[in-house]
């Protein structure tokens, strides 16, 4: 089967058709005692001729393979999905992951609107404008909350398109507006459901490039579980390349490596010339051979298992070859990798 079978394949075998008619549908199931099983993944950058391993939809393919092969419930994206959405083959990309089989949901990232209006990356990823929304499915809240706006000015907050944050010299960015905190805390404190957040940039980090006001943001956590505890049980991001899990408060916190390459910044001249001409970004990026995905199971009673992914390196080039730091600027260590975990967590 060629890939174009294979996708049509997929497609023909049972679109989700949206999102509202896959809410609640396993809500019966938690009730019974089973556990949720979600697909996560995040940072695929899809890029045609540019980014490292980015214009090879199969990496998309595959997870949404094991997404299949391992019966999960759903899908989620952490984010930098891609760089825009309004080109055909753009569209055509959103296309496949909106219409699998397996219900997708998107975490809006920095990079996904950047060639075109936040309100067409967000319409073609079936979300508001707002870039935040929620849903119940299984048992369990999902809460997706937007950082992706910048302060120009106290008190303005501009959402990312267009790359406009990246020329807005000295603004503070990654910022959770007022509004959007509001309607966190109205969403997760008192929620009936156990909540799992999702943002693209960390709620956690101290200095990769961190929500700038996570502090706000941990604060409601707190508050919720302080109300009822194990009402936040975990908080997943993507972002920043790397492979971490945190505990803190209590809640597991998931920082989730990119499905293809980690983003340096200094050139090398370690891949084949021919990959070069046809990647350039390739040179600022080390990549993986194969893509990684994190296949989520959550159960009512606290326990949460993570079967990650391991590849190798590109062509075999290791940051050590290129110059590069092995860790990032909080101590994460760049390598293909999500590591697996099975843990429970006590309430009360
Ligand atoms: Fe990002």
């Amino acid at each position: 089967m060629n890939r174009r079978e294979f996708i049509s394949g997929m497609v023909a075998a049972g679109a989700a058709g949206g999102l509202s008619a896959a809410e609640g549908s396993t809500a019966t199931d938690a009730a019974a005692g089973k556990p949720l099983k979600v697909c996560v993944f995040s940072d695929i950058h899809y890029e045609r001729g540019f980014w490292t391993n980015a214009d090879d939809p199969s990496f998309l393919e595959k997870i949404m393979a094991r997404a299949e092969r391992e019966s999960c419930d759903m899908m989620i994206q952490c984010g930098d999905f891609m760089h825009g959405v309004a080109k055909p083959w753009q569209k055509e990309f959103v296309k496949l992951y909106n219409e699998f089989m397996i219900p997708g949901y998107h975490v809006l990232g920095n990079h996904d609107q950047e060639q075109n209006s936040a309100k067409e990356t967000c319409d073609a990823y079936r979300i508001a404008t707002s870039g935040h929304y929620s849903f119940d499915r299984g048992g369990f809240r999902f809460v997706i909350a937007d950082p992706n706006y910048f302060c120009p000015e106290p008190g303005k907050y501009v959402h990312y398109e267009r790359s406009n944050y990246a020329r807005a010299h000295g603004a503070t960015t990654n910022v959770i507006p007022p509004e959007e905190l509001e309607w966190l805390r109205a969403t997760i404190v008192g929620s009936p459901l156990p909540c799992v957040v999702l943002s693209h940039e960390s709620l956690e980090r101290g200095n990769y490039d961190p929500v700038a006001n996570s502090d706000a943001v941990r604060a409601v956590f707190n508050e919720a579980n302080a109300r009822k505890p194990g009402t936040v049980r975990l908080v997943i991001n993507g972002h920043t390349h790397n492979d971490n899990l945190r505990v803190l408060d209590n809640i597991l916190y998931w920082d989730v490596n990119s499905a293809n390459y980690q983003w340096f910044g200094p050139k090398h001249a370690k891949y084949p010339a021919e990959y070069m001409k046809t990647h350039p970004g390739a040179q600022y990026t080390l990549g993986w051979t194969e893509p990684l995905s994190g296949v989520l199971t959550l159960w009512q009673d606290g326990r949460i298992r993570i079967e990650g992914s391991k590849a190798d390196w590109l062509f075999g080039v290791k940051p050590a070859d290129a110059n590069y730091p092995k860790y990032d600027r909080d101590g994460r260590e760049t390598h293909p990798v999500i590591q697996s975990a099975d843990m429970t967590f006590h309430f009360g």
